[in-house]
This record gives structure tokens, C-alpha cells and sequence, in this order.
């Protein structure tokens, strides 16, 4: 991401942005950095038609498209192939995942590899997967995060690029965990993309999981 970015930073990086629900992240990004220079949203895509992320994205000016699974036969390779081919039309740099609840396969990771980030509301590798908030509070622990790291294969198992953690001793309900959980995520997303916009984000050459931050 890095080298090839350095190549074209004088222009806005070109970003899409997946989500299945209320997208408060998508805000955010629309908020503090699209359009601004360094970053230009040109997409949004769910899988949930009624999803007010794409309210939020439309409302904005950005194109949004519905893929949802059901409309390619339930057949996830169609969809993500078609979502891939979709976003490479845009000339599309960097996919957000921000609240976006399916898994994505190989037609879109391959297209886009290394260039797919995730914002997961828990501190990697603990907790992936649904409901991290549901199971850190079953294991009863007492620091909570968020983590945005790079998209493989797996679930939420990729790089780490940014992660902060909130001690949080005596938390019950899972509202008052996202209450603190999304004021931070709203400013780590925003600030990983404006890094990796900025070229300052790139595997270390010495250990593949490691991300370096400049
Ligand atoms: C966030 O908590 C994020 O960590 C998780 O899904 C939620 C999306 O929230 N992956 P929003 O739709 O951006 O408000």
C-alpha cells in the first residue's frame, strides 16, 4: 500500500466504504476527512437495503449500491465478485469495512489484497468475530478496545494497524461498553485511513504480521 500510494499522493486516495447498519463510522469518515483533500469516499455498499448507512452516504452525494446475498442466488462468490467489479470500475484504492456484517472471499480479498481494512470493537486476537462486545463481557474483563487492522482470510485475524485500549472495571451492559467503544473507534478509523492515505502505514519487511506506523 505504501510504495504504491507514495507513487500518487498528490491526489486523493480513493475509498469505498462497506456497512450493514447505522454507520456511525461511515459519518465520520464523511465527516472529518472525505472530500477534504486527502480522501475521497466514491462508494458505499451494503448488504441490507434498509441499512441508514446508505441514507448517510446518499445523502452525502456518494454512490451507493445493495448486495445482498439473496439477489445472487445466496451464493457469496457472485456477490463479492460482482461488489469487486463494482468497486474496481470506481478506481477504488482502499474498502473500509465499517459495520459491515458479511464475510468476504477471495473475489474481492485477491482483487483488493492488502488494501481492505476492518474497525472490530474489541482488542485482537480476543473476542473476533459477532457479538466481541457480548463475549468480552461473558468472560468478565475489565480493559475493552477497538482494533482496525487489514482484511485476510480469516475472521478479523489480519495485521494490526491501530489499536486502543478503555478500562471499563465495573461494565455490565453492552450499551455502556459501545458508548465508550464508539468514541474511540470514531477517531481510529478516520485516523487509519488518513495514514494510509498519507502513505504512512506499511508492512514491516522483517515480520509480515507486524504493521509500521510512521
Ligand atoms: C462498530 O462497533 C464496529 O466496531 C463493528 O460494527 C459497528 C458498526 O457501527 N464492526 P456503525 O454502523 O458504524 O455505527
Amino acid at each position: 500500500m505504501s510504495s504504491e500510494r507514495a507513487a500518487s499522493l498528490s491526489r486523493p486516495l480513493r475509498v469505498a466504504v462497506l456497512a450493514s447498519g447505522r454507520g456511525s463510522n461511515l459519518q465520520v469518515l464523511i465527516d472529518r476527512i472525505h472530500g477534504r483533500g486527502k480522501v475521497q469516499i466514491v462508494a458505499v455498499g451494503s448488504d441490507k437495503p434498509q441499512a441508514p448507512a446508505l441514507a448517510r452516504a446518499e445523502a452525502a452525494g456518494i454512490e451507493t449500491h445493495v448486495f445482498a446475498t439473496a439477489d445472487f442466488g445466496g451464493g457469496r462468490s457472485e456477490r463479492d465478485a460482482a461488489i469487486a467489479a463494482w468497486l474496481s470500475g470506481l478506481g477504488v484504492e482502499l474498502v473500509v469495512l465499517a459495520g459491515y456484517m458479511q464475510l468476504l472471499g477471495p473475489e474481492l480479498l485477491e482483487r483488493f489484497s492488502g488494501r481492505v481494512i476492518n474497525v472490530h470493537p474489541a482488542l485482537l486476537p480476543a473476542f473476533p468475530g459477532l457479538d466481541a462486545v457480548g463475549q468480552a463481557l461473558a468472560y468478565g474483563v475489565k480493559v475493552f478496545g477497538v482494533t482496525v487492522h487489514f482484511v485476510d482470510d480469516g475472521v478479523d485475524t489480519g495485521p494490526i494497524i491501530l489499536q486502543e485500549a478503555v478500562a471499563l472495571p465495573n461494565a455490565r451492559t453492552r450499551e455502556e461498553v459501545f458508548d465508550a467503544l464508539h468514541e474511540i473507534e470514531h477517531r481510529l478509523l478516520p485516523r487509519a485511513v488518513g495514514l494510509i492515505a498519507d502513505g504512512a502505514v506499511a508492512p514491516d519487511p522483517e515480520h509480515p504480521r507486524r504493521v509500521l506506523v510512521r
